[in-house]
């Protein structure tokens, strides 16, 4: 997590930028008196301030939470400073944009896979948890440089050191990043800078906040798991004039983030994906996300209703893939429950089911007959780890992600935005998270930082 820790970090008083007298602890350390100002930093490049105090301190706001619960219940706007004096290495952030995950929510909620550690770093009465993983920031001022050599050592894997001005996303999940602004240590190594020698030119802050963590899933899962391309390739060889297209992979909850983004790699890719939504409240609107998603480039869309309906395994074959003769080798399950049961049926023997979400909250019984009759796979994927063990690759996998949106070639999933200025009322960022998990929305929330 990303941290305000600096070398001096005293107890505070600071005149805040709307005249409202704060007082904000830097650190764990609490010296009682007010000190005299930091002495200058030759190498330091001045901050470029929205909100500051005195001496160039920096004000930012956080979402912070202490103890797990529904996030209306559990999160508080927190307010603290950020000292000019940055440390070696370090740069000083300004959000741009984050969105609002499901995992998000599971985190503060307490179920997610990875505990965020609670520390008094920024100031708060209790130990405390930043939420988010995924964020665009601007570099507002960078730190004296790091002792140790910017090349070969992590940071943008290219050897260029980040500057003032460029775009950068946390280069791991866990980051922390419903914030205004943030004190990044050891910055090559945390953060990733956008783009690499092109920047964020062609870009967005909505695009790059939002790159990292479902196109980048919805990327690995086709391209890890099972061959598709190869698969095309052999099928068109073997299939003379009866092949019609590329493999075909099938996928739930096909509208969020991760199905849009699997079915755009699809169309690129030259692969055929069945995507399956939820029903709408009327006929008009599930036909018109149909629609939507055919026009991302998904071959065939189907309610959960005609998935699960006895009639699906006949129609996949007599509709779709020639009589059964174009296997389905991949499914992608975000939802979990009766749906991931229907995906064990549709699969071809030795397929292979990657679930990564679970959306119904449902699990599901990994039936005996089908992984011994059909041979079929099961996997897991999670991107946190994923990215642990492959930094580099996922590095990659971003850069190619974005020059893709740069090209106009992929598009992000639809946002509700949420503006976060500095007078933004603590409870509608709380609402905003609170939100995410309901169903039937028509975007993912993002918050868009303005005045900050
Ligand atoms: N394992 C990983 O590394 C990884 C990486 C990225 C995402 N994920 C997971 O992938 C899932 C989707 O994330 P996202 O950010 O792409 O989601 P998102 O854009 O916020 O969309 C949410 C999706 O879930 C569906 N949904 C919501 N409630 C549901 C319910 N009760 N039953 C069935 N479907 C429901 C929604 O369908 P409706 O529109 O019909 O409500 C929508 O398709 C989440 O579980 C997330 O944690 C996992």
């Amino acid at each position: 997590m990303a941290s305000i820790l600096g070398p001096r970090s005293p107890l505070l008083r600071l005149g805040g930028g709307r005249g409202i007298i704060r007082t904000t602890t830097l650190t764990t350390t609490t010296l009682r008196t007010t000190p005299p100002p930091p002495p200058p930093q030759p190498q330091q490049q001045q901050p470029r301030r929205y909100k500051s105090g005195p001496y160039g301190y920096t004000q930012a706001k956080t979402l912070v939470f202490s103890r797990f619960g529904e996030p209306a219940d559990v999160l508080s706007l927190h307010t603290h400073s950020i000292s000019p004096s940055l440390p070696a290495g370090a740069v000083l952030v300004r959000t741009l944009a984050a969105p609002v995950n499901p995992a998000d929510v599971n985190t503060i909620q307490g179920t997610y896979g990875a505990k965020p550690p609670l520390s008094q770093l920024l100031g708060t009465a209790e130990p405390a948890a930043v939420p988010g993983n995924e964020a665009c920031f601007e570099v507002v001022a960078v730190g004296p440089p790091s002792p140790r050599p910017a090349a070969g050592t992590g940071g943008d894997g290219d050897g260029n050191t980040i500057k003032r001005g460029d775009w950068v996303i946390p280069a791991t999940t866990g980051f922390g990043t419903f914030r205004t602004h943030a004190l990044v240590e050891d910055a090559e190594r945390t953060l990733f800078r956008v783009g690499g020698e092109k920047g964020n030119a062609g870009l967005s802050a909505a695009q790059v906040a939002t790159v990292s963590v479902n196109p980048s899933s919805a990327y690995r899962m086709l391209k890890d798991y099972v061959d598709l391309v190869d698969l095309s390739v052999k099928s068109f060889a073997s299939g003379g004039d009866g092949a019609t297209g590329g493999a075909w992979f099938l996928q739930n909850g096909a509208n969020s983030g991760v199905g849009r983004a699997a079915i755009q790699f699809g169309r690129l890719w030259g692969l055929r994906s069945i995507n399956v939504v939820r029903e709408r409240a009327t006929p008009e609107e599930t036909e018109a996300l149909k629609e939507e998603l055919r026009e991302l480039g998904a071959t065939v869309v189907v309610t959960e209703k005609e998935f699960l309906d006895r009639s699906f395994t006949a129609r996949l074959k007599e509709e779709w893939t020639r009589g059964g003769k174009e296997p389905v080798m991949l499914g992608l399950n975000c939802v979990g429950g009766k749906s991931a049961s229907a995906m064990v049926k549709a699969l071809s023997p030795k397929g292979c089911m990657v679930t990564y979400g679970g959306m119904s909250r449902q699990s599901f019984p990994f039936p005996t007959g089908p992984q011994i009759f059909k041979r079929l796979r099961f996997e897991g994927f999670w991107l946190s780890e994923w990215g642990k063990e492959n930094p580099l690759e996922k590095r990659n996998t971003v850069n190619e992600i974005l020059d893709l949106m740069r090209e106009g070639k992929f598009k992000e999933a639809p946002f509700q935005e949420v503006e976060w200025n500095w007078d933004t009322e603590e409870k509608v960022l709380k609402d905003a998270v609170q939100g995410t998990l309901a169903g039937f929305r028509s975007g993912k929330g993002l918050f868009v930082f303005g005045e900050t």
